[in-house]
């Protein structure tokens, strides 16, 4: 250690006015033991550098008339007022601090401690901070692979309702602008419970699982985007909106009140999302208009995108809870008997897709348009069965699970 490094010329600073940062900095470059040499001109640095010391673990003392004058010199001309000998440890919160693992994905606890709360992965968390009870605080039920990776993708694929959707153009014929609002009106509530569940569990996840708190906030950003779209649209030509359904509500109820995270995200993304996704394509597919047409596709991407989550994070547990498809299985069972008094799907909304597949109200067209439905609902349950079984369902489980998914599609 060189003896310029061992003294600091503070000039006119004083510790009223951030001496105390050059004066840690200049310690923590010193080992145990060593003595910083304190000069400077501000009349109560000695009183202050005496009480700086005894808070962090320094000695401190004001050096002897003979020392004052041996000092050498520095370049403010400032005279050496006080000695201070580095401590143990430069800060005493760090000394009883512990790192809550590293930042990076693949430095994620298995079940992170209540008191590392908010912190930040990685950080440094000092003892002595309040507990967070995070209900979801264990990896093998939140985690899944490449998480970091699908937030990126989804940050990456957010888009704007003001650009991205052209809000003008003729209104379709009467009949088809009045069976899309009822659509839109379904399509409305099922957005809402789609954005309450991810909201409520993401409120639930510790925050050292930050990338799976990210999805969950991204996914209802999504849900309030599609929301508007959906809204904006229905308000496009019309005033009022459409029919919503006791029996609709009912089902989408069971989503939203379902506890459990794993069963929730099953019942929401895999089959709920899953089959939506088939919706929105059915609905690019049969827009009366061009605005339309741009928001199905937009959305259905990102519902695509909300189905891979769901199913990342339940492969992951499903590969480290056995009974786990046993749970979800009854969790479709559950929610099938809750409904099964009730009327499932809005027969509007049933009969509004048959119009707007159909094009219009001639007895051919509608012919076109009801099997276009039958197909619609066939490719749904094709494509329940096959995530089923990519989850670990055999195939004859997958087609009787499939079967018993609500009749609301979500
Ligand atoms: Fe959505
Ligand atoms: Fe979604």
């Amino acid at each position: 250690m060189s003896e310029a490094a061992r003294r600091l010329d503070l000039a006119e600073l004083g510790f009223d006015a951030g001496a105390h940062v050059l004066v840690r900095h200049a310690l923590a470059a010193l080992p145990e033991g060593a003595v910083l040499h304190l000069h400077g001109h501000h009349p109560d640095l000695e009183v202050h550098a005496r009480a700086f010391a005894r808070q962090l673990g320094h000695a401190g003392r004001t050096p002897e008339s003979a020392e004052r004058f041996a000092a050498a010199t520095v370049p403010s001309g400032a005279p050496l007022r006080h000695l201070l000998q580095r401590g143990p440890a430069t800060d005493a919160r760090r000394a009883t601090a512990e790192r809550a693992l590293g930042a990076a994905p693949d430095r994620v606890h298995e079940a992170p401690p209540a008191h590392w709360g908010l912190a930040a992965r990685g950080a440094l968390v000092e003892a002595g901070a309040p507990r967070f009870d995070f209900a979801l605080r264990d990896k093998s039920v939140v985690w899944g692979d490449d998480l970091a990776a699908m937030y990126a993708a989804g940050a990456a694929a957010q888009w704007d309702p003001a650009t991205a959707i052209a809000w003008h153009g003729k209104a379709p014929a009467p009949e088809l602008e009045d069976a899309l609002v009822a659509v839109l009106t379904y399509l409305i509530e099922n957005e809402t419970a789609a954005l309450l569940v991810p909201a409520r569990f993401c409120a639930q996840v510790h925050p050292h699982f930050r990338e799976v708190l990210q999805l969950l906030a991204l996914q209802a950003a999504d849900e309030a985007r599609h929301i508007e779209v959906f809204m904006r649209r229905a308000h496009l030509h019309r005033t009022d909106l459409g029919l919503s359904t006791a029996g609709g509500q009912a089902s989408l109820h069971t989503l939203v009140v379902e506890p459990d995270f794993a069963a929730a995200s099953f019942l929401l993304s895999v089959l709920g999302e899953g089959s939506f996704v088939h919706l929105l394509g059915f609905l690019h597919q049969h827009a009366p208009d061009d605005c339309t047409r741009q928001i199905m596709k937009l959305a259905a991407v990102d519902e695509a995108r909300h189905v891979a989550f769901g199913m990342a994070h339940l492969r992951w547990q499903a590969a480290r809870e056995p009974s786990l498809l046993g749970r979800l299985a009854t969790a479709i069972e559950r929610r099938h008997s809750a409904l099964q008094h009730t009327a499932g799907l809005n027969d509007e909304v049933f009969d509004a897709l048959v119009v707007l597949a159909a094009g219009g109200l001639a007895p051919a067209a509608i012919a076109r348009g009801f099997a276009a439905v039958q197909q619609l609902q066939a490719q749904m349950d094709a494509g329940r069965r096959v995530r089923l079984q990519q989850l670990g369902f055999a195939a004859e489980q997958a087609t009787a699970l499939s079967a018993l998914h609500t009749r609301n599609f979500m």
